[in-house]
């Protein structure tokens, strides 16, 4: 049967008014890859499996797309004709995108200058108000939240709980592709919507297919690392402009998503979120935007220092967003790509030496 979405495959499983599913706003989102790592997993320790979710292969690029499904189709079924959220460019893009497609507007509030070029053009393309706060994230979540309790706005942000029903899939999707949970799931927490989702989404699937439970492993960047420190942060600072975020709207489920799962919340550095971007991109052919290294960086970090021990295990690591997002994280510093004349020798004595 030709794949119809992820309303359409996992409805019956999400935690969605009868209303969401009159009009189904889909762009064919989720179903993305589960790509075994090898040459990774060996260059980290040897001895265990290591999968890659590859999220940024879902229509506008990122995870996002999961729970915009839902909570777009939501709206459209109770009659709303506008979006808002507050975001640092994924959350924007998917929005526009699945406003677009219902015929509905939408606005997104970013925080100025802090926007990988990817996302705002995924914004503009696709038709929203982009509207630049001269703050950070946390302060346009703050009047995003302001704005819809005065006006009858729809909140799409992963505060709106139809997004975490949407984002429970990827826990799905993993489970059915490896018919059982893996033993730890990595992943990069923001606003922490996400690691919220993946817990209920493991548990609600493991009470239902006994697929067992992952050991959960969020990973924060040092500049940005709330629920780390155990208060917010004021001015939140990374090159994983993604997950620049201070105060997490579901911080406290995180915490417990960590808890429960007898996994932790750690962070990782700048320098060590951009080497795992650039491994995984030479070593597996996997470009992700500095966000989506984080998790990845935060296991590389816990199995170097010996505090996960990886061997004979199974290993998720969710690579929420597409390289392209950020193109110039990529070539600001890089070398201009030689020049030579269009002649055969120029070629050799350049390849050949
Ligand atoms: N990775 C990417 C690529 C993201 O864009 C985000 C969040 C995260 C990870 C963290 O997920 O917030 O659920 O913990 N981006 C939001 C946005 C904040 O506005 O696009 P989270």
């Amino acid at each position: 049967m030709t794949y119809q979405g992820l309303l359409h495959k996992y409805g019956h499983l999400l935690d969605l008014p009868p209303h969401a599913y009159e009009r189904t706003v889909s762009l064919l989102e989720g179903d993305t890859p589960l790509i075994k790592a090898e040459a990774l997993s060996s260059q980290l320790g040897r001895g265990f499996e290591l999968f890659i979710k590859y999220e940024g292969l879902n229509p506008t690029g990122s995870f996002k797309d999961r729970g915009m499904t839902a909570a777009v189709s939501e709206a459209l079924g109770r009659g709303a004709t506008t979006v808002i959220c507050a975001s640092t460019g994924n959350t924007a893009a998917s929005a526009a995108a699945y406003a677009a497609r219902a015929g509905m507007k939408s606005i997104v509030l970013i925080p100025q200058g802090k926007v990988a070029v990817g996302k705002l053009a995924g914004a503009i393309a696709y038709g929203a108000q982009v509207i630049q706060i001269d703050g950070s994230f946390d302060d346009a979540l703050t009047m995003v939240i302001e704005i819809t309790n005065k006006h009858p706005i729809c909140l799409v942000n992963s505060i709106n709980p139809y997004r975490i029903e949407g984002q429970k899939t990827s826990a799905f999707e993993i489970c059915d592709v490896l018919d059982s949970a893996p033993d730890w799931l990595c992943l990069p927490v923001g606003n922490a919507g996400n690691i919220t989702s993946y817990w209920a989404g493991l548990t609600q699937y493991n009470k239902i297919k006994s697929t067992g439970l992952s050991q959960i492993l969020g990973v924060q960047a040092m500049g940005a690392a709330p629920l780390v420190l155990g208060h917010p942060v004021d001015n939140p600072e990374t090159v994983a402009t993604a997950i620049r975020i201070g105060k997490p709207a579901r911080g406290e489920q995180a915490l417990q998503a960590a808890e429960e799962s007898n996994g932790r919340i750690i962070a990782v550095t700048d320098e060590q979120i951009l080497d795992m971007q650039k491994t995984l991109a030479t070593l597996e052919g996997i470009w992700v935007e500095p966000a989506s290294a984080t998790g990845l960086a935060g296991l590389a970090h816990e199995i170097a220092s010996g505090r996960l021990n990886a061997k004979g295990k199974r290993v998720v690591a969710i690579c929420t967003g597409h390289g392209l997002k950020d193109p110039d994280i990529i070539t600001k510093d890089m070398q201009k790509p030689l020049v030579v004349p269009p002649k055969l020798e120029a070629l050799e004595e350049v390849i050949l030496g």
